[in-house]
């Protein structure tokens, strides 16, 4: 099937990349998000970063203004009702999830393929929420998306052949190395990635050493771009905690289970680089 026009439902930090490589890669592509304050704020980091892109010379002023024109922002869901693929990536509740992709459906057209890019909720049950199981699949992108190269793509028992191999080429027209993943929580990379930096906090609660000397150890000691102190700021506390229940949940295994200190940062509004304060304070 032909993808010519991507919806990306949320602009948050994961919906704002994913709006901007699909524009990048020439996608006609509609972000919609809840209201104009979080529309605005989403539309702004893209602009940021491609103006950073440009100051860098990564990017050509050229190619920032095609990818800008590419893109248009909404808080309807009416504006998606022309697109060949919806992407979402909103909060990783699977409620939220599960109603938005029950209003989007009233919009759009039979052939649209839903795509989510969820960390750690069942492929299978988000699809089975829905009328077109067979028309569904995981497409789970990296933090920082315009970035990283890496996508997994993950199939639902119900996920049909033209739709994998749609999402899979897809993945691939924006510049990424698709891998595929399987439906299991957490599928390949947050499998053994999630347990890494749930242990980090806990060890640090039982005094392994200052955050930044963990931090240091991890970089210069294992080569890791980030520290794990670092990571979970860049993540999000709170999508990291939603994501430790998740996979708790599924796998009833002490390693998944949010350590109290995460669950307590989340509940004093400390959820990393987007709130000003996580483990470290940053401008916002
Ligand atoms: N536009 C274009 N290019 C840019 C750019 C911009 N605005 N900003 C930076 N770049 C380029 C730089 O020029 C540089 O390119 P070269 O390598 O060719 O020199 C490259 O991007 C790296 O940028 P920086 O040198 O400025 O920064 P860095 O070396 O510190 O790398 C990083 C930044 C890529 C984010 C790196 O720190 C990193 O890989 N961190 C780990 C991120 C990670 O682990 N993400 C996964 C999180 S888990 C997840 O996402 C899954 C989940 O479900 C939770
Ligand atoms: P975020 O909190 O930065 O952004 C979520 C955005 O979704 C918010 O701006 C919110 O207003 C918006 N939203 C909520 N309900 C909506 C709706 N019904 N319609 C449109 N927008 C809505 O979160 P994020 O980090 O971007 O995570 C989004 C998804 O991506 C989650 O499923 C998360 O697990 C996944 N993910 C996150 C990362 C990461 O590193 N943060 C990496 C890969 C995948």
């Amino acid at each position: 099937m032909e993808i010519k026009t991507v919806g990306v439902l949320g602009c948050g930090l994961m919906g704002s990349g994913i709006a901007q490589v699909c524009a990048a890669a020439g996608y006609k592509t509609i972000v919609r998000e809840v209201d104009e304050t979080f529309l605005n704020k989403g539309l702004g980091r893209i602009k940021k970063f491609l103006d950073e892109g440009v100051a860098k010379g990564k990017v050509t002023a050229g190619a920032r203004d095609t990818t800008l024109g590419n893109m248009s922002g909404s808080t309807t869901f009416d504006a998606l009702k022309d697109c060949d693929l919806v992407i979402e990536a909103i909060v990783e509740n699977l409620e939220e999830k599960q109603q938005t992709y029950t209003a989007l459906e009233k919009i759009v057209n039979d052939r649209t393929i839903f795509v989510s890019n969820t960390s750690s909720l069942c492929i299978t049950e988000l699809a089975a929420t829905t009328t077109r199981p067979d028309r569904f699949g995981g497409l789970h992108f990296f933090n920082p998306v315009p970035l990283m190269k890496l996508v997994e793509v993950i199939r639902a028992l119900t996920t049909s052949d033209e739709t994998y191999q749609t999402v899979f080429a897809f993945a691939e027209s924006l510049g990424k190395e698709p891998i595929t993943a399987p439906d299991r929580p957490g599928f390949i990379v947050n499998r053994l990635l999630v347990p890494y930096l749930l242990d980090a906090i806990r060890a640090y609660e039982n005094g392994l050493g200052a955050l930044e000397d963990i931090d240091k150890g991890m970089t210069l000691g294992c080569g890791y771009p980030m520290g794990p102190f670092t990571l979970l700021d860049f993540v999000g506390l709170d999508t990291t905690y939603y994501i430790a229940n998740i996979m708790f949940e599924e796998f009833r295994e002490p390693a998944y289970a949010p350590p109290p200190l995460l669950k307590r940062m989340v509940l004093a509004g400390r959820l990393g680089r987007k709130s000003g304060r996580g483990f470290y304070k940053y401008e916002v």
